[in-house]
């Protein structure tokens, strides 16, 4: 593991000891849109990226999918009612190496990963996207990392930037702004990226 490497996962490790970082789930606010959208498009089978605290894991279960999960630091998860454990994997999105899930969720995530990392992230992604992918990227900054001393959005690009890049790796649907955050809505690439 390299510095910068130990360095994310250890401050991942501490914001999750947060209390308060321990009850988000920017992901919640769309849950009813992605499973609804993932019914429509016949995804039986879903890769979480940045699953977090594993609540959208949770309900996913709940309705029937098939669902794995990636997070650089798995000490959020919370195993109730179905144990997440077996269905997660410890370890920077860059590094995901899985059977390809016909829909790649990735919610509020992006913005968290070092800029060095941006393309392999979405590459490696766009490797585990059989069908669709659903992002939603925060283009403000945010407000939990002073609780430990850290910036968190620490990639924080226009919404330009930021299609042009996905647009390297998946083909984009639709994007609109929500508020503060950017949802991005396509379809895999056939993985020339
Ligand atoms: C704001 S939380 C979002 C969690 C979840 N997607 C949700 O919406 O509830 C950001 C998550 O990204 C994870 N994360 C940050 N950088 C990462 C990286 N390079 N690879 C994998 N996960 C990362 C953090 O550990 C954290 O769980």
């Amino acid at each position: 593991m390299d510095n910068l490497q130990a360095q994310e996962k250890s401050k991942y490790h501490k914001m999750w000891q947060q209390s308060e970082y321990g009850m988000t789930s920017p992901v919640m606010r769309y849950v009813d849109g992605i499973l609804e959208y993932a019914k429509q498009n016949y995804c039986k089978t879903i890769l979480d990226a940045g699953c977090g605290n594993g609540k959208f894991m949770q309900r996913a279960i709940e309705d029937g999918f098939d669902i794995i999960g990636i997070d650089i630091s798995l000490n959020g998860l919370i195993n109730e009612p179905y144990n997440l454990v077996p269905l997660c994997i410890e370890a920077p999105l860059h590094q995901l190496e899985c059977e390809k899930k016909d829909l790649v969720v990735c919610c509020d995530v992006l913005e968290h990963v070092p800029q060095e990392w941006l393309k392999d992230t979405l590459k490696a992604l766009s490797k585990a996207c059989k069908k669709g992918f659903m992002f939603s990227i925060c283009l403000t900054d945010d407000h939990f990392g002073s609780l430990i001393g850290e910036k968190l959005h620490i990639s924080l690009l226009s919404i330009e930037d930021w299609i042009d890049l996905i647009k390297q790796f998946f083909v984009v649907q639709l994007y609109k702004r929500v508020g503060n955050d950017l949802l991005v809505v396509g379809t895999s690439n056939g993985n020339q990226g």
